[in-house]
C-alpha cells in the first residue's frame, strides 16, 4: 500500500504543466494557476457487455470546477465512479481506457484502489453518514481506513476539526462531536459527508448531485463550499441544475447516451453551445 501512495505522491510533484485560463465569474477572486490533474483517455465503462460510458476523453484541471450535465441514465455517475475506482465494485462492471492522476495510471497493476480513493474523494446524491457513529467518528472514518499506524492518532482531532471547518460545519457541531450523526439535518449530513471526504486531503473531489436532496439554503452553502475548495483542488460536480452548473463550474461536459457530446468552458457552453443537442438540453427543449 505504501508504495502506491508514494508513487502517486511522487508523480504528483513531478507532473503537470502550468496554464492560465480565463475566468468567467465577475465576482471571482484572482484566478490561481492551474495544471492538468486528471487525464481521461478513451474511457469506456461497461456493465456486463453494455457500455454505460463510451470512449470519453477529457482533462480535469487543478483549482477548477468541472460540471457534468446530461439526462438521467446518460452515464454521469458511472463516469464519476470510474475516476476513483468505484465502478469496479459492481460485480459485472469493467473499464477500458486510461485514467491518469498526475500522470499515474489509476488502473495500473500496482495501483492500490484504496489509495486512489483517498486521493480522489467522492460524495453521493443522498447523504450517507454512518448511522452508528458519532459526528467525530464519521469524519475520521476515512482516516481509519487510510492510516493504520498509531503515529497519526494524536493528530486525528486536528484533522477532524480542519475537515469540519473546510466543510463549513464546525461552528454548528463543535459542541456535539460525540453525538450521533443521524441527529443532524439533511444539509448538515451532506456537509458531514463532504468533511469525511476532505479528511484524507484529496487532490480531486467528486460530487454526484450533492444538493439534490437539500433545501435552497443548504444548497447555497454547498455551492459556496465548492467555490472555496476550488482554491486548492480539482472538483467535479454532477448536477441536473443548469443554474448550479453555471454558478459553480469553470468547465461543463454534456453527456448523452454514454457519450460526451461537448466539453467547453461553462460560459461558452451556456451561451454558445457548439452542438445542437447541447443547446436543446440546456434550453429545456430536449426529447
Ligand atoms: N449497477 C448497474 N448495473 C447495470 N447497469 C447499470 C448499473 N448502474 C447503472 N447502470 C446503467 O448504466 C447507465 C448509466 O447510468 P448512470 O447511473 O451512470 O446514469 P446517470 O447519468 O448518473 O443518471 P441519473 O441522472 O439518473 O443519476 C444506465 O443505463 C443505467 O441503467
Ligand atoms: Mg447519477
Amino acid at each position: 500500500m505504501a508504495e502506491s501512495i508514494l508513487a502517486l505522491t511522487e508523480s504528483r510533484q513531478s507532473r503537470g504543466s502550468s496554464t492560465h485560463l480565463r475566468e468567467h465569474r465577475a465576482d471571482a477572486p484572482v484566478d490561481l494557476p492551474t495544471r492538468s490533474r486528471v487525464v481521461v483517455e478513451g474511457l469506456t465503462a461497461l456493465f456486463g457487455a453494455t457500455a454505460a460510458v463510451k470512449n470519453v476523453s477529457m482533462t480535469l484541471l487543478d483549482r477548477r470546477v468541472t460540471a457534468i450535465i446530461g439526462p438521467s441514465g446518460c452515464g454521469k455517475s458511472t463516469f464519476l465512479r470510474c475516476l476513483n475506482r468505484m465502478h469496479e465494485t459492481v460485480g459485472t462492471a469493467s473499464v477500458r481506457g486510461k485514467v491518469l492522476l498526475d500522470g499515474h495510471d489509476i488502473y495500473g497493476q500496482k495501483t492500490n484502489p484504496a489509495a486512489v480513493r483517498r486521493h480522489v474523494g467522492m460524495v453521493f446524491q443522498r447523504p450517507t453518514p454512518f448511522p452508528t457513529m458519532s459526528i467525530r467518528e464519521n469524519v475520521a472514518a476515512g482516516l481509519r481506513v487510510a492510516r493504520h499506524d498509531d503515529a497519526v492518532r494524536g493528530t486525528v482531532e486536528e484533522i477532524v476539526e480542519k475537515a469540519l471547518r473546510r466543510a463549513s460545519l464546525w461552528d454548528e457541531v463543535k459542541d456535539r462531536l460525540d453525538t450521533s450523526a443521524v441527529g443532524m439535518s439533511g444539509g448538515q449530513q451532506q456537509r458531514l459527508c463532504i468533511a469525511r471526504a476532505l479528511a484524507t486531503e484529496p487532490d480531486v473531489l467528486l460530487l454526484d448531485e450533492p444538493t439534490a436532496s437539500l433545501d435552497p439554503l443548504s444548497t447555497q452553502k454547498v455551492e459556496e463550499l465548492v467555490w472555496e475548495l476550488r482554491a486548492d483542488i480539482a472538483v467535479v460536480i454532477v448536477t441536473h441544475n443548469m443554474q448550479q452548473a453555471a454558478r459553480v463550474s469553470d468547465f461543463t461536459a454534456f453527456f448523452l447516451h454514454g457519450e460526451m457530446v461537448e466539453f467547453s468552458p461553462t460560459a461558452e457552453i451556456f451561451t454558445n453551445p457548439l452542438d445542437p443537442r447541447t443547446e436543446a438540453y440546456i434550453t429545456g427543449r430536449f426529447g
